[in-house]
């Protein structure tokens, strides 16, 4: 028979129109993945007179797909609730920073404060909040970057099972571990080529200019939070800077940080470098497991962004092309893709969602490649933050 308008227990759109359903095996899969009901094409195949199925009527499935609406909209809620979140704590971190460059007592409670309500979600929706650490700008500033490895350290904490309190701290140490750089030239961090050697050594010294605004401004910060100012920059072999630390003298939480920061640095492209596609900043990080990062963290770091991370361009085995929306977390290699482009190549009216773990068309509901955003005029920020 041929099989039209089904859809999962969440609603979501599983196969459209003229799908042949050629064995009782195949109904089984579609129940197994929470359909419960489905329209039957009867001017087309052969009637299965001795199986029982439930034939959902027009009214029926407006209801299922009010269901699923409702289950969408509630994620874009929460989406767009810590979307505000990180609006807030733009601006919060914009002040802080430029109090800290004019040398003003900055308040290190507003940013508690503005922590706290991140971590309240990262805790709630780990994957919602995770898309927002994906939102990038072109040439992004100090304050952006800043924001982003927060949201990935909170995140990743929060993914190795630390407590609240040490989310927090992860969230605080992500949004002040730059706060060095405000004492640099913006002309020299945003310099191409190379640098001189003064002017390495001077970019070098941000982590204790970090630690002497810290001292400077009397605010009582956790140790952890100090440890990644000083340590965001060591690397286990001993190569790093500015102290040359190997791996037990590296904090683990500064470790957090150096991943966070590393992904954040290779997604962000500048004025002078394309920015890397988000599985090729994961297998850059992978090289340098052992000898830059402890293996173990590198692992769960991959495993908490997925092997496509949130905001990868994809493109599927049935020529569909899409942005990775939400990572299935025991199923790294099938996320949800937003599907932008159709089969052929054109841009399709109304973006849809495909959630390839709850498809059994094994093979060509796959991720084929990563494609490059920028030559398809895509930019995955403005798909993973609430502008959909
Ligand atoms: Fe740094
Ligand atoms: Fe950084």
């Amino acid at each position: 028979m041929f099989v039209e308008d089904v859809f999962n227990e969440k609603g979501i759109l599983l196969y459209s129109a003229n799908t042949l359903i050629d064995g009782y095996h195949e109904i089984e899969n579609l129940r197994n993945q929470g359909v419960s009901s489905l329209y039957i094409n009867t001017t087309k195949g052969t009637d299965i007179a001795d199986y029982k199925i439930e034939i959902t009527t027009p009214e029926m499935l407006g209801e299922l797909t009010e269901i699923g609406i409702e289950v969408l909209a509630d994620y874009e809620k929460k989406l767009e609730q810590a979307f505000k979140v990180r609006q807030k704590t733009i601006s919060t971190v914009r002040n802080m920073l430029s109090d800290a460059r004019s040398g003003r007592m900055f308040s290190l409670q507003t940013i508690v404060k503005t922590v706290e309500d991140m971590v309240e979600m990262v805790l709630e929706e780990p994957d919602v909040y995770l898309r927002l650490g994906q939102i990038k700008e072109h040439c992004q500033s100090t304050y952006l970057h800043s924001i982003n490895v927060s949201v990935l350290m909170t995140g990743f904490a929060a993914a190795l099972g630390y407590s609240k309190a040490k989310i927090v701290e992860a969230g605080i140490s992500g949004i002040l571990h730059d706060i060095g750089k405000v004492k640099i030239p913006e002309s020299l961090l945003k310099k191409d080529g190379a640098l001189t050697r003064q002017e390495m050594d001077l970019i070098r010294q941000h982590p204790a200019m970090g630690i002497e605004i810290i001292k400077a401004s009397s605010q009582k910060i956790p140790e952890s939070s100090l440890k990644v100012i000083m340590q965001h920059h060591e690397r286990i072999n001993g190569s790093g800077y500015p102290r040359r630390l190997k791996s037990k003298q590296i904090d683990e939480m500064a470790i957090i940080c150096t991943l966070a920061d590393v992904y954040d640095s290779l997604t962000s492209g500048t004025d002078y470098r394309k920015p890397c596609l988000p599985q090729e900043a994961l297998a850059l990080i992978f090289q340098g497991s052992d000898e830059e990062y402890p293996r173990e963290l590198v692992e769960h770091f991959t495993k908490m962004l997925g092997i496509y991370p949130v905001g990868s361009f994809v493109k599927l085995a049935t020529g569909e092309m899409g942005i990775v929306i939400k990572i299935n977390r025991t199923s790294l290699l099938t996320p949800q893709v937003m599907v932008l482009f159709d089969n052929n190549g054109e841009r399709v009216q109304i973006p849809y969602v495909k959630n390839l773990a709850v498809s059994d068309r094994e093979f060509d509901e796959k991720i084929e490649c990563s494609l490059d955003p920028l030559i398809y005029q895509i930019n995955p920020s403005e798909f993973v933050s609430n502008k959909m």
